[in-house]
């Protein structure tokens, strides 16, 4: 009896814990002026993916997030905590996915032309691309509206959360063989990217080091996030903006 007891309190007190206020997979709210570089890709007016301002008609995402739509189906707001209202809407007018991805996940990334120019101010920024890999270890933060854990709902307000980078042997052990130098990996216990955060940036030294791309569940012990590595991808990025 008192055992049961004992049960039925510990499991109330483990129903109630889900619904406690959890932030982005151990992350917490943050103002769109912390991160003014992000941006919402939005499919038909609704949030998609996340993105990254590289100037003010230039963004950056992951190429899976756009592989197979049309560029006409996409705009972007950017300047706005939120993916329903504020900041500004710009029409996407072209979009390059790199020519390599494919079902290996490597070289996740692609470029999109807006259709007009962004009004840059403390809400709206670019980022500049790293230059080379940041080390393990490092500390990076990475941002978006996406789930707030494994198949939890999206969130309405943006959220942050910081990382560190992975190493890549290790990562490469949980991933068995699958990670190519074109990707790399930021975990911290409790803490990730999810669902919905991917095309948006991983940050470290004030600089874009990757793009987020994929990962097993969210937040897993066992299993980083992986990104696309922006300093190993920047040749392509840079070609890839004049062609576009
Ligand atoms: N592929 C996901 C997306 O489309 C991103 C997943 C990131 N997962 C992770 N565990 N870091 O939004």
């Amino acid at each position: 009896m008192c055992v049961q007891w004992i049960l039925l309190i510990f499991s109330v007190s483990l129903t109630s814990c889900h619904s406690l206020p959890e932030r982005i997979v151990g992350g917490s709210s943050i103002s769109i002026r912390s991160v003014p570089w992000q941006a919402s890709l939005q499919k038909y007016g609704k949030h998609w993916c996340g993105a990254v301002i590289y100037s003010s008609d230039i963004i950056i995402t992951a190429a899976h997030c756009v592989k197979g739509v049309s560029a006409g189906a996409f705009s972007v707001r950017v300047g706005s905590t939120y993916t329903r209202y504020g900041g500004q809407v710009v029409k996407v007018s072209k979009i390059l996915g790199h020519e390599s991805f494919d079902k290996s996940l490597a070289n996740d990334i692609a470029v999109i032309r807006l259709q007009s120019k962004l009004s840059l101010g403390t809400a709206v920024g670019s980022i500049p691309l790293a230059e080379s890999s940041p080390a393990t270890g490092s500390s990076a933060s990475v941002s978006g509206w996406g789930s707030i854990g494994y198949q939890r709902p999206m969130s309405k307000a943006l959220h942050g959360v910081s990382v560190d980078i992975v190493d890549r042997n290790k990562c490469q052990r949980s991933y068995s063989g699958f990670i190519t130098k074109e990707m790399i990996c930021a975990a911290a216990p409790g803490k990730d990217s999810c669902s919905g955060d991917s095309g948006g940036p991983l940050v470290s030294n004030g600089e874009l080091v990757g793009i987020v791309s994929f990962g097993m569940d969210c937040a897993h012990p066992k299993y980083p996030g992986v990104y696309a590595n922006v300093a190993e991808l920047k040749p392509w990025i840079l070609k890839a903006i004049q062609r576009i």
